[in-house]
């Protein structure tokens, strides 16, 4: 046992100390996925009325053998773009020929993903469990203004559909 417990200090003091090391990124420092506009769609064109916007929802391709029941694993990542919706010269929200809303530019870049361990020096109480969020403006690096606490905020009541508000709708139109 006392081997065992030497041998160990002596590869955490190798590792660089890793009672003290984060056990993975951090709010804020998950990187916008260089090739994500190739990945599955998790949701086209969600129509955000209220806030003024349509977003494109991609998930990573692991994602895309995710039933309902098996959830999303570690190493899911989420990446929405929220597009402003194209306004007439009245102020109102434009449609298209089927009554959608239409993109004008792009806003802001999010991202969610989560790891086994990640997520875990967060307070319990915004402890979203794994995921971890970023937020970026258009060009996808440079760092968006938001709190990130309030990303967690609100996507904490999700907990039983795994933090992600349109599980349901995403499945369904999957037909899982
Ligand atoms: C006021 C509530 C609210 C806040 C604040 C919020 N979200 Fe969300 N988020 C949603 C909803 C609802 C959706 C589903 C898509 C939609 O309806 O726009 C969503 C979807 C997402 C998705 C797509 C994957 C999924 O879970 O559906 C990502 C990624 C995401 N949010 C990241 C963020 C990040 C990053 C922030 C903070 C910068 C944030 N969210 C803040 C409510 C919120």
């Amino acid at each position: 046992m006392r081997t065992l417990t030497a041998t160990c200090c002596l590869v955490c003091a190798l590792a660089a100390g890793c009672a003290m090391a984060p056990l993975g990124p951090k709010d804020g420092e998950l990187a916008v996925p260089a090739d994500y506009k190739r990945w599955p769609k998790f949701l086209s064109a969600v129509q955000r009325p209220d806030a003024k916007q349509v977003r494109e929802i991609y998930m990573s391709p692991a994602a895309a053998a995710a039933t309902a029941s098996t959830g999303f694993g570690p190493g899911t990542v989420f990446v929405m773009e929220n597009y402003a919706a194209l306004e007439t010269t009245d102020g109102k929200l434009a449609t298209d020929a089927e009554g959608k809303l239409v993109k004008a530019e792009l806003l802001r870049v999010f991202v969610m993903g989560k790891g086994a361990g990640w997520g875990q020096e967060v307070p319990e109480s915004l402890r979203n469990g794994n995921w971890i969020y970023a937020s970026y403006l258009a060009d996808a690096r440079s760092k968006g203004p938001e709190d990130l606490t309030t990303c967690r905020a609100c996507h904490l009541p999700l907990a039983n559909k795994d933090f992600v508000p349109r599980y349901d709708e995403h499945f369904s139109a999957a037909r899982r």
